[in-house]
């Protein structure tokens, strides 16, 4: 027997304001037109004055434990994966722990921005393996409309607010790739590569939270290289290929990252979730929204085999298939 990592629940959250492209063209030198044809996107969500990276959480893991038809006393273990968290510290988790309710059990954050999902997925999956936890709710929750320039045009209209959630508990599977749960995951990071993607503030440098920096085109050049690579090395470890694949369900920063990686892939767009147009960037919220969004549509079903991918500032980048 073998021990599985299975998604029990899933949830989502994104706060009540939509921000439409044309919102921007007032103050800024862009057009709607420009953000739908470079991006794919059409409007995002802002958390409203005093609504925090934790409410949005809490929210949503509220949402995954009601799908997964359990309470917070249930769960072993939080895991929330965010670069805008409410304070330099606690962390988000333990606000989230408090909000839920839950009395037990341990709560940390994970930081590797868009791609914090993919690492605190891998991360909540090593836990469930080595016995440290049976139950872990995996967030991700971001506010980042907080940490953006609202005069730069090249980054304000890229991102946007929101939060998703997951229930994982581990499960007896018979070790092959038909078994229910996280099959396998790739993580990377390349340090030399952090003046292309970065937040020019912090508590031990300006003592600021400071603002989104990129330079587009060239994360753009790095993302469509390794997200395929990364999803295929991934799915190659599982002992699957791409024509294995029911859903890829891509990081959601650009619909022309997200095709071109399905293309390099070989999997059409049928087969790819996408919410970009709806929710922008949101970071590392991104991936459990699409899960939750692509679940509720009808696209996701028990059962199906899932690669999701995601790169982010640091660099930061990696892949988790799972099925669902
Ligand atoms: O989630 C973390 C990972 N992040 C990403 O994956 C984002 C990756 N990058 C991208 O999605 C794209 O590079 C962008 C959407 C950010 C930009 O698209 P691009 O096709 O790479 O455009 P560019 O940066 O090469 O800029 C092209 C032109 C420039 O004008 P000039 O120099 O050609 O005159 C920009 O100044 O578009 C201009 N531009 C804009 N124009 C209107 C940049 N932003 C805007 C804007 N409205 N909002």
């Amino acid at each position: 027997m073998t021990l599985r990592a299975v998604v029990r629940g899933v949830g989502h959250y994104l706060p009540e304001r939509v921000v439409p492209n044309s919102e921007f063209e007032t103050r800024l030198d862009t057009s709607d037109e420009w953000i739908r044809t470079r991006t794919g996107i059409e409007r995002r969500h802002f958390a409203a004055d005093g609504e925090t990276t934790s409410d949005l959480g809490t929210v949503a893991a509220k949402a995954a434990l009601a799908d997964a038809g359990m309470t917070a006393d249930q769960i072993d273990a939080i895991v929330l994966a965010t670069s805008t968290p409410d304070y330099t510290f606690p962390s988000v988790a333990t606000m989230v722990q408090a909000k839920l309710g839950m009395a037990g059990g341990f709560a940390y954050d994970v930081q590797a921005v868009c791609a914090g999902f993919i690492f605190a997925l891998a991360n909540a999956n090593a836990m469930i393996l080595s016995g440290q936890a049976k139950r872990v709710l995996v967030i991700g929750a971001e506010t980042f409309s907080r940490i953006l320039d609202r005069d730069d045009r090249g980054t304000c209209v890229l991102f946007g607010d929101g939060a998703g959630a997951l229930v994982l508990d581990a499960e007896e599977g018979n070790g092959t790739t038909d078994d229910r749960g996280i099959l396998s995951s790739d993580l990377h990071s390349d340090g030399q590569l952090r003046d292309i993607l970065y937040v020019d503030g912090g508590p031990s440098t300006t003592g600021t939270v400071g603002h989104l920096r990129m330079q587009g085109n060239a994360v753009f050049r790095h993302a469509v290289e390794k997200l395929a690579a990364t999803a295929h090395t991934a799915l190659e470890k599982a002992g699957l290929g791409s024509g294995d694949v029911d859903w890829i369900v891509p990081h959601q920063a650009n619909l022309r990252i997200i095709a071109a990686t399905a293309q390099r892939m070989q999997v059409p767009m049928e087969r790819v979730v996408v919410t970009v147009s709806d929710h922008g960037n949101t970071s590392a919220a991104s991936i459990p929204l699409a899960l939750s969004v692509g679940k509720a549509r009808g696209q996701i079903k028990t059962g199906d085999l899932i690669v999701t991918e995601a790169i982010g500032g640091g660099l930061a980048w990696g892949s988790v298939v799972l099925r669902w």
